[in-house]
């Protein structure tokens, strides 16, 4: 069991009732507090809930509307995410209940300033390196509109300025990642047909290669709802269309793909995790067509060419530089 929901079943008595669990983990907390329900907007851990406890996890980038009595937030990694969340949370639970959990390494002890706007937070329980924070909602905020929260900045690329629009939470959020950029200037030569931008973000790359290859059929995938509502909003900036799938992992995406454009994802929140792009590297050919292209900008130290050789077939440097590099492979 995660050891954040650990901590909440130390003081179990506490959350009987009906308690919204925001960003829960995919674990058996659901289990041991029957009246408690969830929202999350992490596809693989939603499919996970959705299969242990069916009908009670809501999915997507709001709150639910049904009314809930108490909530706990897990931490998630970004602050502004956990400003919008505690806004979501308070604005509905005046007079009543509000928990941050989260663990130390994930910054909890600061987070829990975040609290004070709502009233008078109390450090409830510390153990299994987290600490359970709690306030009585005595100043509940007017509820913030997420996309009033959106960044927005200009790419300089050929053909003009794309419009980038990235909402709390999102990898890179209100800037170029290096690694983007590394890859964005090598997309020259992409296999024309259908290309899967995988962990699309805020939909920087796809969106460069739609404008560029307007013929082309573009599919963006990201398994973070925050992620991918960040895409159609990018999209929709630059008069773009492309289709946007909110799904885990490169078994969400679609078959027979002419080309794979990603900067894979490495972490998922705090901990290092390369899970998802290592069943990516091991699967890409199972989803391009024969002759497909598979390419990839990651950090030089990540040893991903013998990963690629092994499943795809020869993977060539294209360009490197400040610690990224781009590899490029055809399925064989
Ligand atoms: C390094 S970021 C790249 C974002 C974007 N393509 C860019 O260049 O700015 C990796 C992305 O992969 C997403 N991701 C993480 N795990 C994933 C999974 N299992 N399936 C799909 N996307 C995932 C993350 O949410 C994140 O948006």
């Amino acid at each position: 069991m995660d050891p954040r929901s650990e901590v909440l079943l130390r003081q179990a008595d506490l959350f009987q009732g009906s308690l919204l669990l925001t960003g829960l983990p995919a674990d058996d907390l659901p289990g041991r507090l029957p009246d408690a329900r969830g929202w999350s907007w992490h596809a693989g851990d939603f499919a996970a809930l959705q299969a242990r406890f069916p009908g009670r996890t809501h999915f997507g980038t709001e709150a639910p509307v049904e009314p809930f009595e108490a909530a706990v937030l897990f931490l998630p990694k970004a602050k502004d995410l956990t400003d919008y969340l505690l806004n979501a949370l308070a604005s509905r639970l005046q007079g009543r209940e509000l928990f941050l959990v989260g663990e130390k390494r994930a910054g909890i002890e600061a987070a829990a300033r975040q609290l004070s706007p709502f009233g008078r937070a109390r450090k409830l329980d510390s153990a299994r390196h987290c600490q359970l924070w709690q306030v009585t909602v005595e100043y509940a905020p007017q509820a913030v509109e997420l996309d009033s929260l959106a960044k927005h900045f200009d790419i300089d690329l050929d053909g003009g300025p794309l419009k980038v629009v990235s909402l709390p939470g999102v990898f890179s959020h209100g800037r170029l990642d290096r690694g983007s950029a590394l890859l964005l200037e090598n997309i020259d030569r992409l296999p024309s047909g259908h290309l899967l931008d995988f962990g699309c973000g805020a939909g920087v790359l796809g969106a460069a290669v739609k404008r560029r290859n307007p013929q082309m059929t573009v599919t963006m995938l990201d398994v973070d709802a925050f992620a991918t509502a960040s895409s159609r909003l990018t999209l929709a900036a630059n008069g773009l269309e492309a289709e946007v799938l909110t799904g885990d992992g490169i078994d969400a995406a679609p078959e027979h793909l002419d080309a794979i454009l990603t900067n894979p994802p490495f972490h998922t929140g705090v901990h290092t995790d390369y899970a998802a792009t290592e069943n990516l590297l091991r699967k890409a050919r199972e989803h391009l067509k024969k002759g497909g292209e598979l390419r990839l900008v990651a950090n030089s130290f990540l040893r991903y060419q013998p990963i690629i050789e092994a499943h795809l077939g020869t993977c060539a440097i294209m360009s490197e530089g400040q610690g990224f590099r781009v590899y490029r492979a055809k399925r064989a």
